[in-house]
C-alpha cells in the first residue's frame, strides 16, 4: 500500500508537443484507431484546435493555449513584455473565447498575460520559459492528486469513471484518471469501470484505449448502464474530473456527471472530484454563474458526418453540468484534499 508508483509504467502517453517551432496536438478526433499529431504554427490554428476538440479536457486546453500565446509572439515586435501584450491582446482573446466552461483556458492565459507585463526585452524567452512552467507544474500536480485521491480509497474497491481526464487531457498522469492509476498500482482499486460519455464519447474511445495503453483493466459501460452498476455493489467510488470548481465547490464537468452524482448518492457510492487548483475558480459563487457549453446538435444527430436521426428532429447538445457541492464527498486538489465541501472549506484551502 505504500509502494511507490512506477509513474512510467503506468503513464506512458502525451498529447502536447512544443517542439521549438511549433505545437503537435495527438488529435483526439481520430483515436482510438489513428494516433497523429496535428502541427499549429499559428495561435489562430491552436484556437481553432481547441474550439474542434483535437486537444480536450480542461488542464490540456490551459496548457495548448499558453503555446498558443508563445506562437502568436512570433507575429509581433516589441522592445518590452507591456508593448507586446497590447499586441498580443486580440490573439489571447481568441484563445480565450475557443471553449467557455473549462476555467483552466483563461487562467493559463492570465498567467502568461501576468508575466508577459512584468517582462523587459526578453519577453520571448519568458513567455516560453511560462508555458513550460504550466505544463511542468500541471504534471507534478497530478501525481501529488493521484497519491491524495487514491489514499481515501479502500483497498479491493471498485470505481467508475467518466468522460476522460487521464494523459490525453492533462500534461500527463491525468486528474481522476490519475487517482485511478495511483489506486491500480498500490492495490487499492480492483476493479474499473469508464461510462462511454455520449454524444463524443470521450470515455468508449479515449478513456479505456489510454488505460489499455498502460495494462490497466478497465470495462466499459453504456452512460445509461450507471445506476445499475452501483446497485449490483461493484464499485464504491466515482471518480470524475472538472472544468470549473466554484467558491461553494459546484463543480462543472462533462455532461453526465450530474446524474451520476445523483445516484451515486441514492447507491452510498462515494463520489470524488479530482482537479489542480488551476480548475479553481473562487471569483465565481456558484454553479448557476457558469456558462455551459453548448455545441452543435450534429454530434447527436450523426455519426461520422453520417445522418443516423430522422431529417426534421432536433436536438439539444449541452457538453457539461453542474453537480452541486452537497452531492460531493471529496474534491481533491494537490493544495489540500476538502471533504464535503462548502464555502468555508474552500476559503480554508483556495483563499478568496
Ligand atoms: O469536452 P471535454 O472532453 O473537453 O470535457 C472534458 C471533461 O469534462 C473532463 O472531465 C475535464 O475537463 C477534466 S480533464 C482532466
Amino acid at each position: 500500500m505504500t509502494n511507490p508508483i512506477d509513474y512510467d509504467r503506468y503513464d506512458r502517453i502525451r498529447p502536447i508537443r512544443w517542439t521549438g517551432e511549433a505545437l503537435e496536438l495527438l488529435d483526439q478526433r481520430a483515436l482510438p484507431f489513428t494516433v497523429a499529431f496535428e502541427t499549429c504554427r499559428s495561435s489562430d490554428e491552436v484556437a481553432a484546435a481547441i474550439h474542434a476538440l483535437t486537444v480536450r479536457g480542461a488542464p490540456a486546453i490551459g496548457i495548448a493555449a499558453a503555446w498558443g500565446v508563445v506562437l502568436a509572439a512570433r507575429e509581433v515586435e516589441a522592445a518590452d513584455g507591456a508593448t507586446a501584450a497590447a499586441a498580443l491582446a486580440p490573439a489571447m482573446q481568441r484563445l480565450n473565447a475557443a471553449r467557455p466552461t473549462a476555467v483552466n483556458l483563461a487562467w493559463a492565459l492570465a498567467r502568461m498575460r501576468r508575466v508577459l507585463d512584468a517582462a523587459g526585452s526578453d519577453w520571448r524567452e519568458v513567455l516560453e520559459r511560462e508555458a513550460r512552467a504550466i505544463e511542468t507544474e500541471d504534471l507534478a500536480a497530478n501525481r501529488a492528486m493521484g497519491r491524495a485521491g487514491a489514499a481515501l480509497i479502500e483497498a479491493g474497491s471498485g470505481v467508475l469513471t467518466h468522460c476522460n481526464t487521464g494523459s490525453l487531457a492533462t500534461a500527463g498522469f491525468g486528474t481522476a484518471l490519475g487517482v485511478i492509476r495511483a489506486g491500480v498500482a498500490d492495490g487499492r482499486i480492483v476493479r474499473v469501470f469508464a461510462g462511454e460519455t455520449r454524444p463524443w464519447n470521450q470515455g468508449a474511445r479515449l478513456t479505456v484505449w489510454e488505460l489499455q495503453q498502460d495494462g490497466i483493466d478497465a470495462t466499459l459501460i453504456a452512460d445509461a448502464a450507471a445506476s445499475h452498476l452501483m446497485k449490483t455493489g461493484q464499485v464504491q467510488w466515482v471518480i470524475v474530473g472538472a472544468d470549473r470548481i466554484c467558491a461553494n465547490g459546484d463543480t462543472a464537468n462533462k455532461i453526465g456527471t450530474y446524474q451520476l452524482a445523483i445516484a451515486a448518492r441514492h447507491h452510498g457510492v462515494k463520489f470524488m472530484v479530482v482537479a489542480p487548483s488551476s480548475t479553481v475558480d473562487m471569483q465565481t459563487a456558484s454553479g448557476d454563474l457558469i456558462e455551459i457549453e453548448e455545441r452543435d446538435s450534429a454530434e447527436l444527430l450523426s455519426h461520422k458526418g453520417a445522418r443516423t436521426v430522422a431529417e426534421g428532429v432536433r436536438a439539444w447538445n449541452p457538453v457539461f453540468d453542474v453537480t452541486p457541492h452537497e452531492l460531493i464527498d471529496a474534491i481533491v486538489t494537490e493544495q489540500g484534499v476538502v471533504e464535503r465541501p462548502d464555502v468555508a472549506k474552500m476559503r480554508a484551502i483556495f483563499g478568496g
